[in-house]
């Protein structure tokens, strides 16, 4: 299927900078075929205006757990491990293998909206979570929640992320992680073997590092160690490795991630949310760790919208570090585009709108209050936009919203399988 942008405002990399200009892309099957230049014999079947519309990259959240959507305001104003340990586990316990399919749905519906095109997940029901991401359309890197002590290739959880990710190989928009979830559920001898198994299998690593003030008071006291230092012990950073948070890092931390390549993904909305600090991103440019940005589930974030993120991650830095300069809008959206890209291995499919990538595309509305006037709009997409100016995604070369209108899920279904589950699940409010 032929589709053109024609004569929109656009964010194109020149020189490794973006820069936004007036241009026209051609997109055939699922890739960007042209951008001013019409290919030979293309043939469009759907034309787009591009008057008052800017082309983005399509965002990149590298780090979720998109089956936690319905757990949205239920655990709330708690200290970490009490939400994680009290709150959380209990309703996971609780949850059938199907609410995963529709949280995952309720969350990919939010990110689409909201400009996103692909997302990494971390969750223990892979089935569910692929069969929606083969529905929706968006491209997804999925990674198995795995916890354990031993070295033990007969892990059960281990072998069923096997077993499902040979299942998904069916559909060319997911990609896989092993996601052993955090050092204070995997023992080092698990995380060595996570490692082992993930080098022979050509697969990275998605893990929950050095989030809070307890996990790392913890580690010094059971390990003697940093929480990175644990992970890099174990052998973890052997494979391409992206680790949510580091918030509680050193400066030996940081100089280890740089070292080993880690991709770091901050997620300023649920660190602050769950009381957790800031993870200091300028410095981990400056030692030049690829960062990228991620909202986390919306269990504790409370949200899957990448551009209130990028606005809390420009916002905070600047103001806890007491200067403006040390990030900027241009920054902030490399974080959000072609920095995810690279952590997950798609530095050259994704995150930029160039010939021969995929045609991974969210185009927004100029002509909202939010974006008006058009002077700086990396500026305007960094601290204006709200996500709700973002009118059609494409994804894979498919027309995945238009005029916002979701074309792949049935939104009036997922808002009645998951007001139906809450109720089930106890947390739904009683007073409405
Ligand atoms: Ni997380």
């Amino acid at each position: 299927m032929g589709i053109i942008i024609k004569d929109a405002l656009a964010v194109l990399p020149v020189n490794g900078e973006d820069v936004i200009g007036k241009h026209s892309i051609y997109i055939d099957g699922d890739k960007i075929v042209g951008i001013d230049n019409e290919p030979e014999g293309f043939k469009a079947d759907t034309t787009i205006d591009g008057k008052d519309r800017l082309v983005i990259p399509g965002l990149i959240n590298a780090h979720t757990h998109t089956y936690m959507s319905m757990m949205r305001n239920c655990a709330d104003d708690l200290s970490f491990m009490d939400w994680l340990f009290k709150t959380i586990d209990p309703i996971e316990g609780q949850l059938r293998d199907e609410d995963a399919y529709w949280g995952s749905l309720l969350g990919q519906l939010e990110m689409i909206k909201s400009g996103t095109t692909m997302f990494n997940d971390q969750q223990m029901h892979i089935h569910q979570t692929t069969k929606a991401v083969m529905e929706s359309g968006m491209r997804a890197s999925i990674c198995r929640g795995l916890v354990g002590g031993e070295y033990d290739r007969n892990d059960v959880r281990l072998n069923q992320a096997l077993e499902e990710i040979e299942d998904g190989k069916k559909c060319d928009r997911l990609s896989f992680f092993f996601g052993p979830h955090a050092p204070y559920t995997c023992g080092p001898e698990y995380l060595r073997m996570c490692a082992d198994v993930a080098k022979e299998k050509g697969l990275g690593i998605h893990i929950h590092l050095s989030e809070s003030v307890t996990e790392s008071e913890n580690m010094m006291k059971d390990h003697n160690c940093t929480p990175i230092e644990y992970a890099l012990n174990a052998g973890v950073f052997d494979v391409p490795t992206i680790a949510a948070h580091c918030v509680q890092v050193t400066p030996d931390d940081i100089k280890i991630l740089a070292d080993k390549k880690v991709s770091v993904v901050t997620n300023p909305a649920s660190n602050m949310k769950l009381g957790n600090g800031f993870a200091p991103v300028p410095e981990m440019m400056a030692a030049g760790v690829n960062v990228c940005l991620g909202t986390d589930g919306a269990a504790s974030n409370n949200s899957q919208n990448m551009f209130r993120e990028m606005g809390y991650l420009s916002l905070i830095h600047k103001g806890t570090h007491k200067t403006p300069q040390c990030i900027s809008a241009k920054e902030v959206f490399k974080i959000a585009t072609i920095n995810g890209a690279k952590a997950l291995g798609k530095g050259d499919e994704i995150g930029s709108i160039e010939v021969g990538k995929k045609a991974d595309l969210a185009i927004l509305r100029l002509d909202v209050p939010s974006m008006m006037p058009n002077n700086n709009l990396l500026a305007a997409l960094c601290y204006s936009a709200s996500g709700s100016e973002v009118d059609s995604v494409i994804i894979n070369g498919q027309i995945i919203m238009e005029k916002r209108e979701v074309k792949t899920i049935d939104e009036e279904r997922v808002y009645f399988e998951i007001r139906e589950m809450c109720k089930r699940l106890g947390l739904a409010d009683k007073t409405y």
